[in-house]
């Protein structure tokens, strides 16, 4: 799919992180690349922690929705063959530049988590940490991963927690009551322009059998003690997320 067929929302998020990577991904970028520990999302738990990834010593990665691509760059460093992809060409000259800064190279393709120019069945581990979990359609992005999945091959990827996202006001900032309904829950359109995807956990547990996959975990993630609200992502404070999970993480199995 060339950059011109994208579904309508494509244009409008790459925008968007086109505007972050001048803002802050960049220099996000640096730190995690030079950090050789794998934390995931807002409040950077511990893969330690949570333990979903697991040896990934030869393993062929496909990372959807890579941004700047410090997560593969740290799947790398621990023997994997990591493969980034992104829409956003900003994020991935970032990307590009942090390889030579690191010396540490793999390759970066730009294209959708929904239709990925990369053969079927390369791969044992497709992963997004708010990449195409959250920017890309998941009725098209979740079978685009099983297709790239070789049989036994994992997915695992985390986003928002549904909770979070009912609870997120539209023009900024979580609250402590019920923003909208969960019947019907999918695209959800930001003020800002900015389009996301926030499947509940019914249907997303459907859709992701109906690709193929068995679902294996789902972790719903509390802050470390030591963690603090993101200097960026501040749409949900710590405190908010020490008494409802923010964010989850999914592990699935392609059967
Ligand atoms: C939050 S970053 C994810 C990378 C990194 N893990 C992080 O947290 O910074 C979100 C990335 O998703 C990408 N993205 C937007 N729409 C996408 C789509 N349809 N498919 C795959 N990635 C998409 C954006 O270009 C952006 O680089």
């Amino acid at each position: 799919m060339s950059s011109s067929e994208y579904p309508d929302y494509v244009p409008r998020n790459v925008e968007a992180w086109t505007k972050a990577n001048a803002e802050h991904t960049g220099a996000r970028a640096r730190a995690a690349w030079a950090s050789d520990e794998i934390t995931w999302g807002i409040f950077q738990t511990p893969e330690s922690e949570v333990d979903v990834l697991g040896d990934v010593t030869g393993l062929d990665v496909v990372e959807l929705g890579c941004g700047t691509a410090y997560f593969s760059a740290w799947l790398s460093k621990r023997g994997a063959r990591p493969v980034g992809v992104d829409p956003t060409p900003a994020q991935l000259a970032t990307a590009r530049e942090m390889q030579k800064e690191f010396g540490l190279e793999f390759p970066l393709v730009e294209g959708v988590g929904e239709d990925v120019p990369l053969p079927d069945a390369a791969f044992d581990l497709a992963f997004s940490e708010y990449g195409a979990a959250i920017w890309a359609d998941p009725y098209r992005w979740i079978p685009e991963a099983a297709r790239l999945l070789r049989p036994q091959g994992r997915l695992v990827f985390m986003r928002n927690s549904t909770l979070v996202v009912l609870f997120q006001r539209d023009a900024g900032g979580t609250d402590e009551r019920l923003q909208r309904p969960q019947r019907g829950l999918n695209r959800i359109e930001w003020a800002d322009g900015e389009v996301e995807f926030q499947l509940p956990h019914g249907e997303l547990v459907a859709l992701l059998r109906d690709s193929g996959f068995d679902v294996e975990r789902l972790v719903e993630l509390y802050p470390p003690d030591d963690a603090e609200t993101h200097v960026f992502y501040d749409f949900v404070t710590v405190e908010w997320a020490r008494k409802w999970p923010a964010e989850e993480l999914w592990v699935a199995r392609k059967r």
